[in-house]
């Protein structure tokens, strides 16, 4: 294969399994909590679980990953993306190497988003059966608005996905540009990517030490750190 028909690495691995498992995390909870009643709530706090896990993650690597999985790679300055907007309508608009200006604020909000969404998870209880595993930790108020901010935001974070979607098939239908092709090869083609954007490696060897230690973060922070229950109540 030319290099030119290899097309040029822009996402790094460690963000495109990343990205893909934060989907099936995120959409997972989305539909468990929306839809799946008691049955499948063991699953939702599951997904939910995984979906800190997976934040903790994204945040680090936001500073240590490669270059266009660093938020300050990608977050628009106003001027540029008052510039880019100028430019959106146009078929032929140049695409961008990582995310486009625009792009960028979606996966912002999509992560703070989540965010906010899974940290009220922890802290709340369905009053029956399950309890998040730091809702002996607040007060029954703290945790009543815990609980309001988790309910109220699932209709945000399911409008924003939406948004997400819709826009990727967008670029695709309007623009021609092929996002999700390099979502899962990580390459994008070299007719519109320069070299010099292009990123050398996925700093493997970091990423596996990473995900290790996020990994045990992670559990330490939902099964050992929390407050014991009083007895005779689960965690989840
Ligand atoms: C439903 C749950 C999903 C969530 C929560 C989600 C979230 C995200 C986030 C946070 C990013 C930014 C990646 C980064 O951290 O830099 C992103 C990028 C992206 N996602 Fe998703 N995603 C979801 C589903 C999907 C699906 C189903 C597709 C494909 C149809 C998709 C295609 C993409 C693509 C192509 C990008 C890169 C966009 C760009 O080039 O700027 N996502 N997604």
């Amino acid at each position: 294969m030319t290099e030119k028909h290899a097309g040029r690495l822009v996402w790094d691995w460690p963000l495109r399994l990343w990205h893909w498992l934060f989907a099936i995390a995120v959409a997972g909870a989305w539909i468990t909590g929306q839809w799946g009643g008691f049955d499948w709530r063991q699953w939702h706090f599951w997904f939910g679980q995984s979906a800190v896990g997976l934040l903790i993650f994204r945040i680090i690597w936001g500073f240590v990953g490669p270059r266009h999985a660093r938020f300050g790679s990608f977050l628009p300055h106003p001027k540029c993306l008052l510039a880019y907007l100028k430019i959106l309508p146009r078929r032929d608009s140049p695409e961008s190497p990582g995310h486009n200006p625009l792009g960028a604020l979606a996966v912002i909000a999509m992560l703070a988003l989540v965010a906010v969404q899974a940290s009220a998870g922890l802290f709340i209880s369905d009053d029956i059966l399950y309890e998040g595993p730091w809702y002996a930790a607040v007060s029954e108020d703290s945790a009543d608005l815990a609980s309001s901010i988790h309910h109220q935001l699932a209709w945000p974070v399911g409008a924003v996905l939406g948004l997400h979607l819709a826009a990727i098939l967008a670029y695709r239908l309007f623009k021609g540009q092929r996002l999700v092709r390099a979502m899962i090869t990580g390459r994008k083609s070299a007719d519109r990517v320069p070299e010099s954007a292009a990123i050398a490696h996925s700093r493997s060897a970091l990423a596996l030490i990473l995900i290790v230690l996020v990994a045990a973060l992670t559990w330490w922070l939902l099964t050992v750190a929390p407050p014991q229950p009083p007895p005779g109540l689960d965690y989840w």
